[in-house]
């Protein structure tokens, strides 16, 4: 009997409607749209606006719209798992409010946190749910509300982040398509150099806690910088070595959007020449658990049966990883 294989049968993404541009965030902090370009790769990021929207408001979006392309009820889907760095709230999972407001009835669902690289983590920890046969319909879904952990006093976070979710159903296949090999890491000593200091145990929100802009992202940016641009290259280049995969394999690089420097780093390393490295950072910045699924979705119309894609990310942590995957439709 062949393997069964986690495959990817539906992919949608939701993104605010509102566009803050660099020269927006040039009148908040001191800073100008040629440096954010040139570091960055970015010209503006979605904020999701409007009172008591979160992101699993984002997420209902992208994975209603998934059933609807998929021809299913969110009724049929047994399990989704958010990966998500911007929860509705600390508990009850924002999984879990994705499936009531989608009516998801039958679905169980947890949150997966993981930072930027969230959403390779629970690709790949849904995938065994299928290859085990254990469950028909997954639902993966990455949703990121970050305007609301954004300093916009802080230049050297505020031109990075933006708002959006998308969401990929993976179901069985057994042509040999699907979630093939993925290479997942990550590092505790990276907790020092990108985290959302208050809030949660350590330190629990206090005035002083909120006078000190601990609930906002600190970055530290260059050593952020350094460890991805080689982590995120290595991962790819070896999971690549180890399929036996050239370049010319490859159809899509589908690289977390972070910064164009760090894209652009991936894709030498693999030699993977730049018309097949898809790249949207320029519209939505990072988007933190949605890069993937939502650069998925906007091409999905390139994509072919039985393509050949690299998926990379890395996020805080450190977390890192890259999946190998076979498009199925
Ligand atoms: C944040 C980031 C864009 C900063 O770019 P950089 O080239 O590393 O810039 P540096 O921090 O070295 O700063 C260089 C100079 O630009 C200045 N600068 C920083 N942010 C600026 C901004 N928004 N506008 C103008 N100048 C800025 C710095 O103050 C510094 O000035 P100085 O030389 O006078 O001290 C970059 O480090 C980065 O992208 N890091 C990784 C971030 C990331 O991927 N995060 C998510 C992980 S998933």
């Amino acid at each position: 009997m062949s393997k069964i294989r986690a495959a990817i049968t539906s992919v949608h993404a939701f993104l605010p409607d509102y566009a803050l541009t660099n020269s927006e965030i040039e009148k908040m902090v001191d800073t100008n749209d040629e440096w954010i370009l040139s570091r960055t790769g970015i010209k503006e990021r979605r904020i999701l606006k409007g009172e008591g929207l979160a992101s699993s408001d984002m997420g209902a979006e992208a994975v209603k719209g998934l059933c609807a392309k998929r021809g299913i009820s969110p009724s049929e889907i047994d399990m989704v798992i958010c990966a998500t760095a911007t929860p509705d709230m600390l508990f009850p999972a924002t999984a879990n409010i994705i499936c009531d407001k989608i009516g998801a009835v039958n679905a169980f669902g947890y949150d997966l946190m993981a930072a930027c690289s969230g959403f390779l983590y629970a690709l790949v920890t849904g995938s065994k749910f299928i290859e085990t046969g254990t469950y028909k319909k997954v639902v993966i879904v990455g949703a990121d509300k970050m305007s609301s952990i954004v300093d916009y006093t802080d230049r050297a976070v505020s031109i990075i982040f933006g708002d959006g979710s998308g969401a990929v159903l993976l179901e069985p296949n057994e042509e040999g398509n699907g979630v093939m090999d993925s290479i997942l890491r990550s590092d505790g000593v990276g907790r020092n150099f990108l985290y959302q200091k208050a809030g949660g145990s350590q330190y629990p929100a206090t005035h002083a806690t909120v006078d000190a802009k601990e609930h906002y992202i600190y970055q530290e940016g260059q050593t952020v910088f350094k460890f991805a641009v080689t982590k995120m290259a290595d991962v790819s280049a070896e999971i690549m070595e180890r399929n036996q995969l050239v370049a010319d394999d490859i159809a899509w690089l589908v690289p977390h959007q972070a910064n164009k420097r760090i894209i652009d780093a991936t894709a030498k390393r693999t030699g993977i020449s730049s018309d097949k490295v898809m790249v949207n950072i320029e519209k939505y910045g990072n988007t933190t658990n949605g890069t993937i699924p939502i650069c998925l979705w906007e091409w999905e119309k390139k994509l072919k049966k039985g393509d050949n894609l690299i998926l990379a990310a890395f996020g805080g942590g450190f977390t890192w990883g890259s999946v190998y995957l076979k498009w199925a439709y």
